[in-house]
């Protein structure tokens, strides 16, 4: 396996394009080779709504109005759907409902006028049983209780994943633990025998350009922390598919871009914040729902490039909100 290359967050990335300002996305005029727009669409990460004290690094008082700012501006823009990468909520202080707190933040989430899609973090088993929590979230179209699925949307295929599994066998999901006596941790991620299998019967059915949402990563080596133990198993079958154009990850705040074997891995920067002390980050200590809500908006077309090697060409386009990065780059895949 050829290693990741990483790529520095450079002057081709800006940080904090206004989503407001309108000037969205993809600009080009008539004839250039910006191609048609195959899919439009919102991705949040790392949400952490809870009643703890913010810390200099975390601000989970602004959980709320950040997701209300990013569904505002997901409806204005015409986003075809939003997805949210996990850790929507984070563990309690005490005094407060488990599910009403859920639920504040999932309300709010899914008032966006269009389908709404969930990734499972960590976090989502700080408070609730399992079998409630999946009962509570709204995947649009999906049977309740599904923690990986698919759907396609306009040009796309999209695949949700959940890597939320011990390492250890028998490789059990996670669920509310007892801290004193815990099976799994933050460091846990693995995708199972069984999850592996409908992957690639999945990849194998779908007829369109490909886009993966996970929280944990699978480009960097697998023994580090944030990783999924097993990455190089799921990034075979990707490869090996040949429509992958990107996979979109949260769970490490700092946010990444990497680009291995012809698939790019996009890490957002968490919501909450970005794993560095506000104070010296944003004049507004990351609690300006509008300068400090990290989301992205994404846009995916298909080039009107000639085939190179038999291959297509498509541009993904990354515009963030708050500190989020923007990044554009052109994927190339098997027709
Ligand atoms: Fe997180």
């Amino acid at each position: 396996m050829k290693r990741a290359v990483l790529l520095v967050l450079s002057s081709m990335l800006c940080t904090g394009l206004a989503l407001a300002d309108a000037k969205l996305g993809v600009r080009c005029g008539a004839g250039e080779r910006c191609g048609k727009e195959v899919a439009r669409f919102g991705v949040i990460t790392d949400i952490h709504h809870t009643n703890k004290p913010d810390s200099a690094s975390r601000k989970y008082s602004a959980a709320l109005p950040k997701t209300e700012h990013f569904v505002a501006t997901m409806n204005r823009m015409r986003a075809d759907f939003v997805v949210e990468l996990g850790d929507l909520v984070d563990l309690l202080s005490g005094g407060k409902d488990p599910v009403q707190n859920l639920m504040e933040v999932e309300n709010l989430f899914t008032s966006f006028n269009g389908p709404t899609y969930h990734v499972l973090g960590n976090h989502e088993f700080d408070n609730v049983k399992r079998a409630d929590l999946l009962s509570y979230l709204e995947n649009t179209g999906i049977p309740a209780g599904r923690t990986y699925y698919s759907f396609d949307h306009n040009g796309i295929h999209c695949i949700v994943l959940d890597a939320d599994y011990t390492v250890a066998e028998p490789h059990r999901p996670f669920d509310l633990q007892d801290p004193a006596n815990p099976f799994w941790t933050w460091k846990d991620a693995f995708v199972p025998q069984e999850e592996l299998d409908w992957l690639a019967a999945d990849l194998a059915a779908a007829d369109r350009p490909t886009v993966v949402f996970a929280h944990q990563l699978f480009h960097r080596d697998a023994a580090e922390d944030h990783t999924v133990k097993n990455a190089p198993a799921v990034r075979r079958l990707l490869e090996q598919d040949g429509q992958v154009l990107a996979v979109f990850s949260g769970h490490d705040h700092r946010g990444e871009i990497a680009y291995v074997n012809g698939i790019q891995y996009i890490v957002l920067e968490g919501n909450v914040g970005i794993s560095r002390d506000w104070p010296t980050v944003s004049p507004t200590n990351g609690l300006d729902p509008v300068k400090d809500g990290q989301f992205a908006y994404v846009e995916i077309r298909e080039l009107n490039a000639p085939a190179f090697n038999g291959r297509k060409a498509y541009q993904v386009v990354v515009t963030g909100s708050g500190q989020q990065y923007s990044y554009q780059d052109e994927i190339q895949i098997a027709p």
